[in-house]
């Protein structure tokens, strides 16, 4: 479909009102970081040289993005300090407000604010305190949703799940992450949103939609289906509620069977099931890269890059196992996989439980990420319409494609840079942008 109207951007080259640049120092070999693993770590994975080197680099880079140096430097996060009067009751209420942060640590887009909560919630029962969005200088998902929907004009409330950027309570006691339990997930989401509420009462509307991706996609489908049912402990929020937006829900958990998927799985699954075993499902070389993730907490590309392959960490029938089994069980919804066959079955299947409006909406030759910028006004445009208390333009359930202007070999597959924050003098040069 051609586009009916287009805007003519026009750029200046011309310095207006330049500063003065008297100092210029080059970026991409200054990490604000110098990690090395010690010589016990290289020997506790087994790692050859190559793979030490990579992760040294990963997690320099890793570092470098995170905001005030990250959980265990920034006190915000720090709730052990709090007085035990002041220990909370009751899952869904403000621990800690700051209603202003200092936005310049961050890569937020100029002219947008932020503000930050910690928040209590249940465990009813990943990744470590520094896979937290918050700590991130740019938010983890930068201009894909938080920031399109905040130059949209809308409060976003971006939760943090439990043991993420807090992982010590107030008594020390430590904060596991449960990795892929929807649930528990759809729980710290609606705590989170109560306790923004109650926190920013004049600011926020009580109307809220909710937008979840991947992990977060499966905690959106959870919450949908918890509010669906009308539970007694989410009543003050749900009839707020006003429908989700949910891209790429993987919620057959472990149909992603690579180790290091696993890895973040496993690694805290004891406090679901007690008597689970990381030799359960991994061997003696595979328990060890678990323990020197946990000691190096590392992130998702740190954990890419330490597990593989597969046949040398994971035992051949780590996937008979009970836990295997009651883990699918906690965390599927019904049988959904991302491929689009299963999908389109789960979706049929949810339109035939519960008759309402869904729109199954496809990105040809769209990617995990990829699919939810090219869709981006379509999904901004539907969750406006829910704002402003219009009936669905396709109601009932239905199934649409977006269409692309020109074939898919014209367009550029995935990104290829990234946000980087450039928030010293020294670095102003990079910034034409800034003045
Ligand atoms: C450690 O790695 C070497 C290859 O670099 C391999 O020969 C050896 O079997 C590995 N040891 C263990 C315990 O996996
Ligand atoms: C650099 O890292 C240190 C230590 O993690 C941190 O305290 C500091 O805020 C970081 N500085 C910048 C400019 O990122
Ligand atoms: C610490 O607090 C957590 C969360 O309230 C609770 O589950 C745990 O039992 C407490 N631990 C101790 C040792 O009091
Ligand atoms: C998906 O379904 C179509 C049509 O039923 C079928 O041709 C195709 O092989 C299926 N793809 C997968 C990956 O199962």
């Amino acid at each position: 479909m051609p586009f009916k109207h287009f805007a003519l951007l026009l750029l200046t080259a011309k310095l207006a009102l330049g500063q003065a640049i008297s100092v210029a120092a080059t970026q991409s070999t200054g990490w604000n970081s110098s990690f090395e693993l010690s010589f016990e770590q290289v020997k506790l994975g087994n790692l050859t040289s190559g793979m030490a080197t990579i992760i040294n680099t990963i997690t320099n880079f890793d570092r470098s993005q995170l905001a005030n140096g990250g959980a265990h430097e920034d006190e915000f996060y720090n709730v052990q300090d709090l007085p035990e009067g002041d220990w909370p009751t009751e899952p869904g209420k403000a621990i800690k407000i700051q209603e202003s942060t200092d936005p310049s640590p961050f890569a937020i887009p100029a002219k947008t604010a932020m503000s930050r909560i910690v928040y209590s919630t249940t465990n009813a029962n990943g990744f470590y305190a520094n896979g937290a969005p918050s700590v991130h200088r740019a938010l983890f998902y930068a201009d894909i949703v938080p920031f399109a929907l905040a130059k949209a004009g809308y409060a976003v409330v971006a939760p943090d799940y439990a043991g993420l950027g807090v992982d010590s309570s107030w008594n020390g006691s430590r904060i596991p992450h449960q990795y892929f339990v929807r649930q528990a997930g759809a729980y710290d989401a609606l705590n989170a949103l109560r306790a923004a509420k109650g926190s920013f009462s004049e600011r926020l509307s009580s109307k809220y939609v909710v937008m979840g991706h991947s992990q977060g996609g499966a905690v959106a489908w959870g919450l949908a289906e918890i509010l669906s049912r009308g539970d007694a402990m989410f009543e003050d929020v749900s009839k707020d509620y006003l429908g989700a937006v949910i891209a790429a829900p993987p919620t057959d958990a472990l149909s992603f069977t690579t180790a290091g998927f696993l890895a973040w799985v496993a690694k805290d699954l004891d406090h679901i099931y007690p008597t689970f075993k990381l030799s359960d499902w991994f061997t003696p070389l595979g328990v060890r890269r678990i323990e020197l993730l946990n000691q190096i907490e590392g992130s998702q590309m740190v954990t890419f890059a330490m597990f593989s392959p597969d046949e040398e960490l994971l035992q051949p029938d780590w996937r008979k196992t009970s836990y295997a089994k009651a883990f699918e069980g906690l965390t599927n919804p019904d049988d959904v996989t991302v491929p689009y066959n299963t999908t389109k079955t789960t979706v049929e299947d949810t339109c035939q439980a519960y008759p309402g409006d869904l729109e199954f909406v496809t990105v040809p030759q769209g990617s995990h990420f990829s699919a939810i910028s090219a869709a981006q006004q379509m999904w901004l445009r539907w969750i406006e319409g829910r704002f402003d208390n219009q009936p669905v333009a396709k109601a009932g359930c239905i199934e649409s494609q977006l269409d692309s202007l020109l074939s898919s070999e014209n367009y550029q597959v995935l990104p290829n840079s990234f946000l980087q924050w450039a928030g010293e003098p020294q670095w102003s040069y990079e910034l034409p942008t800034a003045l």
